[in-house]
């Protein structure tokens, strides 16, 4: 049977290289920030977001339990705020949305009013040939509408910049599903410092072919000539 989770795990890996920044935009017990930290190793760098204390005494726990290098930064705050904590581009971002598993506060659980506008942060931050993973988990009303709202604005994005994709077990409608968004890496709009450079390359290239071919054509007059 196909593992989702174990799925989700794949797609972040073809993305994820040792020495690059990811992002767990949902720390909870720090499951996935285990992964990322790992998956990154000493020479990369994890920050890890959650609005309760109780996840961060958990999650730093957990790493250090693992055995985690120690290139995390576990930062308690709403995720919608993470320009104001995180300013370089990263590689690899993961969003678990819900509440706490095992957590004393049932009612502390990620809301459409800030998923959307953290997930719009994570998307402009996102480095090209980045990904970023949200996993839903509609078996709960603020989950179904989360997933309701994230399709929606998947589905407008610009194909040329994004791929978006959803993977979701048809019969099974209230198990957990997840939205995978690549970035590409050849978008000529999101570069257009890249572009023009290219162009201006070109051009110069077109030209010393131009000079080159010129001056083997006087060659050749020349030799005809004697
Ligand atoms: C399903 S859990 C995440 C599980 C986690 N990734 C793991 O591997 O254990 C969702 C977490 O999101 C947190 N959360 C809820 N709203 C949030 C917000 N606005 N910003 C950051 N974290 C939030 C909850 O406190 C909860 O710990």
């Amino acid at each position: 049977m196909i593992d989702l989770l174990e799925l989700q795990k794949q797609f972040i890996l073809a993305h994820l290289k040792e020495g690059d920044i990811a992002v767990d935009f949902t720390m909870g017990n720090g499951g996935d920030t285990v992964f990322l930290s790992n998956a990154v190793g000493a020479s990369g760098k994890v920050y890890a977001f959650d609005l309760q204390e109780e996840a961060l005494v958990s999650t730093k726990n957990n790493l250090v339990a693992a055995g985690a290098p120690k290139n995390y930064t576990l930062i308690c705050a709403s995720h919608h705020r993470v320009r104001e904590f995180i300013a370089e581009p990263f590689q690899a971002g993961m969003f678990n949305l819900g509440y706490l598993p095992g957590g004393s506060k049932k009612g502390v659980t990620t809301k459409c009013e800030t998923t959307l506008p953290a997930v719009q942060a994570a998307l402009d931050l996102l480095s090209p040939d980045g990904v970023l993973l949200v996993a839903v988990y509609p078996g709960h009303k603020e989950g179904e509408a989360e997933g309701a709202m994230l399709f929606e604005y998947f589905a407008t994005l610009n194909r040329y910049a994004f791929c978006a994709s959803k993977f979701r077990i048809i019969n099974s409608p209230s198990a957990p599903y997840f939205f995978v968004i690549e970035k590409r890496d050849d978008h000529p709009v999101r570069h257009p410092g890249k572009a023009k450079k290219n162009a201006r390359r070109a051009e110069r290239l077109a030209a010393a072919i131009n000079e080159a071919s010129e001056a083997l054509k006087e060659q050749a007059q020349a030799g005809e000539q004697t």
